[in-house]
């Protein structure tokens, strides 16, 4: 018997994957067919497959051609299937000539000639692109733009900046420039948000009541109120608000979520989270809890929930600026457990993540909420674990996936979810009130 394996991401399933499949199939008498996973697929620079895992196999096996169907996981995975499978023939299309040799050593390889003139890439790029505008000061607006240029179906075409200085970086690139919030609003379908928090509000309102979907940098405003009412007003008119917190959206944080939630390290007793950093001040600088505070709290509200009874916030302030933070300290504390966050612009410490457990640990090196690395620890050494995945762009392009496919489907997928965000507001709120105790001024 003759075994044939050919791989594919299989993506809206098209007449080029069908006879591909037909051809692999006449090759010999048994196909396997490995389906790419999403993860995979995103370490490749594939972003915004449009269909799920499932969805994908499903088109694959409805061919009826496919005698078993596996899914590609990891860097290296195809020599270890064609041990495994006893693999005669590997075969893929002419688009990959060359590319697959190496494998010559373990069977034989065939380049397929490709069919012309389908590729799930036009189809995905038929569909009408979002036209995206940007708003706001500072190097997170161009890593932003950078970072939109690797997803499909979202287009930046538009970008308001104030700040002269700051629309040179933009001189070489295709994207009109402005200084008029109000003319961008007309010309988008959706924005990004990164103005100074104070101004969050008032762009935020302004988009929603033109019909534009927003994602907004964190935190989304700097009152509980306001931001029940731009939620409400962005339900009203269908539209997206969305919550810009790049580490919510990168792979390892996601799995270590899932395997806190699933019990991995028992009950969890404590959250301590840090993210601190020295910067330059200027007049448009952001106070410490609110360029860090939305990231920090992100583990604590998202693992035990934001229905916490007590919480004391110690702030070290800059003298003559009231609502400007050098240094804060929030402790929180919940029926079963305790948490905490550091926060600074102008301190540095360990940037680390650690979740305690009733059975384990969980410890995310610094800078944790770049993750791309965590381990899960135990008191017997043996069973640690260790976790690795790629992280691209620091979430960003992931982050923006998310949003085009809320506004495609009409809804907030998962992330961060209005209850986090509206509990990130709440402390905001609760420092701009001076609910805190201040340690010292400088
Ligand atoms: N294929 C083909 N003819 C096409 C498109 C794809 O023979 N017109 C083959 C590919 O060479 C590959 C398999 O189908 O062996 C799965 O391809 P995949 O990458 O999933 O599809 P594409 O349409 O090429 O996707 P994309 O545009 O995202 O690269």
């Amino acid at each position: 018997m003759i075994k044939v394996i050919t791989y594919g991401t299989y993506d809206l399933f098209h007449y080029g994957h069908q006879r591909l499949l037909e051809r692999a199939k006449d090759l010999g008498d048994y196909l396997i067919v490995g389906v790419t996973a999403d993860d995979f697929d995103k370490q490749r620079g594939k972003i915004n497959v449009h269909q799920s895992l499932m969805e994908r196999i499903e088109s694959v096996r409805a061919t009826g051609l496919a005698d078993e169907i596996i899914i590609e996981e990891y860097e290296g995975q195809k020599i270890d299937d064609i041990k495994r499978f006893d693999v005669d023939i590997f075969t893929v299309g002419s688009d990959w000539v060359g590319h697959f040799d190496y494998l010559k050593e373990y069977c034989d390889v065939v380049y397929l000639p490709r069919t012309e003139g389908v590729s799930s890439s036009d189809i995905r790029s038929q569909k009408r692109n979002i036209s995206l505008g940007l708003v706001g000061d500072g190097t997170v607006l161009k890593k932003f733009y950078d970072e939109s240029k690797y997803v499909n179906g979202i287009e930046v075409t538009e970008i308001c900046i104030y700040n002269d200085e700051e629309k040179k970086c933009y001189e070489n690139e295709d994207v009109s420039i402005i200084d008029d919030y109000d003319r961008l609003l007309g010309n988008v379908d959706a924005v990004f948000i990164v103005s100074h928090p104070s101004m969050h509000y008032q762009h935020i309102k302004k988009a929603l009541v033109n019909d534009v979907h927003v994602l907004c940098e964190s935190p989304i405003t700097l009152d509980e109120n306001q931001f029940s009412e731009l939620l409400g007003l962005s339900q009203k008119n269908n539209l997206i608000l969305m919550e810009s917190i790049k580490t919510a959206y990168s792979t390892a944080y996601d799995r270590l979520l899932l395997l806190i939630k699933g019990g991995n390290i028992g009950d969890v007793y404590s959250v301590d989270s840090t993210c601190t950093s020295i910067r330059q001040f200027n007049e448009n600088s952001w106070n410490s809890i609110s360029a860090w505070g939305p990231v920090a709290l992100l583990p604590v509200f998202q693992i035990l929930g934001t229905d916490y009874d007590e919480k004391h916030i110690n702030s070290l302030l800059l003298e003559g600026k009231d609502n400007f933070d050098l240094f804060t300290k929030i402790d929180f504390k919940y029926k079963n457990a305790v948490a905490s966050i550091k926060v600074g612009n102008s301190v540095k410490s360990e940037g680390e993540l650690i979740i305690s457990g009733s059975e384990g640990y969980a410890y995310v090196p610094a800078p944790w909420w770049k993750t791309d690395y965590f381990e899960l620890r135990y008191e017997n050494q043996e069973e640690n674990k260790k976790y690795f995945y790629q992280l691209d762009g620091e979430g960003i392009r992931y982050e923006l996936v998310a949003f085009a496919k809320s506004i495609e489907l009409g809804k907030l997928i998962g992330y961060v979810s209005p209850e986090v965000s509206k509990a990130i507001c709440k402390i905001m709120e609760d420092f701009e009130n001076k609910e805190l105790n201040i340690i010292k001024k400088y």
